[in-house]
């Protein structure tokens, strides 16, 4: 199954793929995560990155792809996929139908989580991150037992360098100036599910898996 999570910051797209990944036995490929990675470990292209990342601005496309790429051709992605964070505009979306076609392969199906402002922009201030593992918290929606200690590994969380006000908001423009564009193009392609992601995570995942188990 080869899947594409659609959405604005903070619709909830990192939360909801860790889960559907286990869930279905599915690599999942976040963008955004490998960008974090690469920064971490102060790698060329994490030098280059950070200062768009920063800015709430796109990391460029020609190393964005070619990051995807390899992740794409490896062999933890034999069974499938769910694809987190890219495609981001439609250069991007082009790409991946590119790399995709000369796979033999295709995305089965395109989820599309909406969320209105509000709701993320109280997500987004309030998330917090592993510093170890990745895992996903929230300080009201979703707390660890421990206040700033992951469940799942004991480690430290972090609050992610563009979760701030000024970022959020320009995150947001980009989204509506790049990436909202998608919608449009996956609808085209009969793949576009929209889901009500203003709601509980747990209410989202049930209509995603509804939808991918075509039940
Ligand atoms: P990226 O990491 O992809 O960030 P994003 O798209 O802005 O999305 P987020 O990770 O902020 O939100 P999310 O939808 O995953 O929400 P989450 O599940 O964490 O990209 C970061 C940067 O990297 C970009 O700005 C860009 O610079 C660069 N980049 C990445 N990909 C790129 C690409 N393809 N091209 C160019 N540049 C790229 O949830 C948010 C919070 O809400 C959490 O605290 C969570 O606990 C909580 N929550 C989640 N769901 C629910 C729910 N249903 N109810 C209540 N709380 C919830």
């Amino acid at each position: 199954m080869k899947i594409v999570l659609l959405g604005p910051p903070g619709a909830g797209k990192g939360t909801q793929a860790k889960d559907l990944s286990k869930r279905l036995a599915l690599s999942h490929i976040s963008t955004g995560d490998i960008l974090r990675e690469e920064v971490k470990n102060n790698t060329a292209l994490g030098r280059e990155a950070k200062a768009y990342m920063d800015k709430g601005e796109l990391v460029p496309d020609k190393l964005v792809i070619s990051m995807l790429q390899s992740r794409l051709t490896s062999k933890s992605a034999n069974n499938g996929f769910i694809l987190d964070g890219f495609p981001r505009n439609l250069p991007q979306a082009k790409a991946l139908d590119e790399m995709l076609k000369a796979a033999g392969i295709d995305i089965d199906n395109v989820f599309y989580l909406e969320a209105s402002e509000p709701v993320i922009v109280q997500r987004l201030s309030g998330r917090r991150v592993c510093t170890k593992c990745g895992a996903i918290f929230h300080v009201q929606n979703m707390p660890p037992k421990t206040e700033n200690i992951c469940d799942k590994c004991g480690a430290k969380l972090y609050q992610r360098s563009d979760d701030h006000e000024e970022t959020i908001k320009n995150r947001l423009h980009v989204y509506l100036k790049e990436t909202a564009a998608l919608i449009d193009y996956y609808k085209k392609q009969d793949k576009l599910h929209y889901v009500d992601a203003d709601r509980e995570a747990d209410f989202v995942i049930k209509d995603i898996l509804k939808i991918a188990k075509g039940s």
